[in-house]
């Protein structure tokens, strides 16, 4: 495949572009809309614009190959919403994504803000936390499995296996090669649970097993149905509560923001999401000579479309790099757009929403006990440690 963009030749998933990628991101936008990764023989769409544009076009930019950077993954997510098109993605999509919709959320709402004050108060008692462990991991892993139905045996597996899912998303690299066995035992698992049909009552795993029954889908598919939901709905809600709790301990004039006006939540999740995007890229393959930005690209090439670099494309937003919780952040593009734009954002969004409300009821401040470490996976954008203190308000005298 021939370059047809100026190339951008620093590898931006070896680990110190993950570590650090917001200069890779910002020199690759001032190359200009699209890049060429020799590394990874793709061109890669930077600015926000034609992101949205490839987003938008699944008729050109197809994910029926897969949206890896490496073959072998692409063959392995087969069957999966993620990886396809038409009439497929239309149904794979139909199975499960009703159990999200914003009406089906309503129902999930109550319970998932009692578990979010629960976990904040439980925080809020210790005074000292890990704002990974104790309160971004603990909402989403206290229910999110019992949604989609897994099995209460393995658990401790789940978010290994699905950070080796994410990882094995990206190129061929030694990361990706680490991680694939964890990646097969967690389809190997998947497809015994189906076997079993041992997944939790009411779950959408069982909703899954009774279409099974009425002949709506056949039972080999069920497994790769389940990882679908499964595996991205932890590490990346996690990234956006870690990312959250970090941006408000070290901008406390946001913080300010967020109580004179709690209103602003929903849209400091926006914020959140566009300037710590949890997914860095996915990839699409062309399906016809076209054109992106005035940047012709050949049919059977990839394109990588890195959400994490448009999402600070200053030709949208002022200040790109700053967290700014009062400006429009709608335009983010971190839960994608278009046919395959997140299925589970509504959750995501929910559960964001619950720890931050909960907070501002219970907290004066966070503040940073010690240095966060970031994570080091190929597509997961993720703080892997944050030691806080969160510092309670003071109640009222009687
Ligand atoms: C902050 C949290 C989240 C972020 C940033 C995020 C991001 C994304 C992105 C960027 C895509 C688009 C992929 C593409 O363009 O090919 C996507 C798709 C998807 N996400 Fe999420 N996600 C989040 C949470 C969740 C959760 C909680 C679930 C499940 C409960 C979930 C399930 C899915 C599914 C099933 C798809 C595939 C949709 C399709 O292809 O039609 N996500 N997500």
């Amino acid at each position: 495949m021939k370059p047809t963009a100026p190339t951008y030749r620093p590898d931006v998933y070896a680990t110190r572009a993950i570590l650090d990628p917001y200069p890779h991101y910002r020199r690759m936008r001032e190359l200009g809309p699209v890049v060429w990764l020799p590394r990874q023989r793709a061109h890669a769409v930077v600015h926000h614009a034609p992101c949205k544009e490839v987003l938008l076009a699944d008729d050109r930019f197809r994910s029926e190959r897969g949206v890896a950077l490496n073959p072998v993954a692409n063959r392995l997510s087969r069957g999966t919403t993620l990886n396809s098109d038409d009439a497929d993605h239309e149904r794979r999509r139909r199975l499960l994504a009703g159990r999200l919709t914003p009406k089906a959320l309503r129902s999930m709402r109550e319970e998932v803000e009692l578990r979010a004050d629960a976990v904040v108060e439980a925080a809020v008692s210790r005074g000292e936390v890990d704002g990974v462990v104790d309160v971004a991991r603990a909402l989403p892993t206290s229910f999110v499995p019992d949604l989609i139905g897994w099995p209460r045996e393995g658990r401790e597996h789940l978010l290994p296996w699905a950070g080796a899912t994410f990882d094995c998303l990206g190129p061929a690299n030694a990361r990706t090669l680490r991680a694939a066995p964890r990646t097969l035992r967690m389809m190997r698992f998947a497809r015994s649970v189906v076997r079993r049909g041992d997944v939790l009552p009411g779950s959408m795993g069982a909703d899954l097993l009774a279409k099974v029954e009425s002949g709506e889908v056949r039972r080999e598919e069920c497994p790769a149905l389940m990882i679908d939901y499964l595996a991205p709905s932890l590490d990346t809600t996690i990234s956006a509560i870690a990312s959250t709790l970090w941006l408000l301990a070290t901008h406390p004039d946001q913080w300010q923001a967020l109580r004179a006006d709690p209103s602003l939540v929903p849209n400091a999740v926006n914020e959140v999401v566009r300037v710590e995007s949890p997914l860095r890229a996915f990839s699409r393959w062309v399906a016809a000579d076209t054109e992106v930005a005035g940047t012709p690209l050949h049919r059977g090439s990839r394109v990588v479309v890195l959400y994490a670099s448009a999402n600070r494309d200053e030709r949208v937003w002022d200040r790109p790099d700053d967290v700014d919780v009062t400006r429009d952040a709608s335009q983010q593009l971190g839960f994608g757009q278009g046919v395959h734009g997140c299925a589970g954002q509504g959750l995501a969004r929910l559960e964001t929403q619950a720890i931050l409300r909960s907070l501002l009821e219970r907290v004066d401040r966070l503040e940073l006990t010690g240095s966060p470490t970031w994570g080091r996976n190929n597509i997961i954008h993720s703080l892997d440690r944050l030691p806080l203190r969160l510092v309670p308000l003071r109640k009222a005298a009687p």
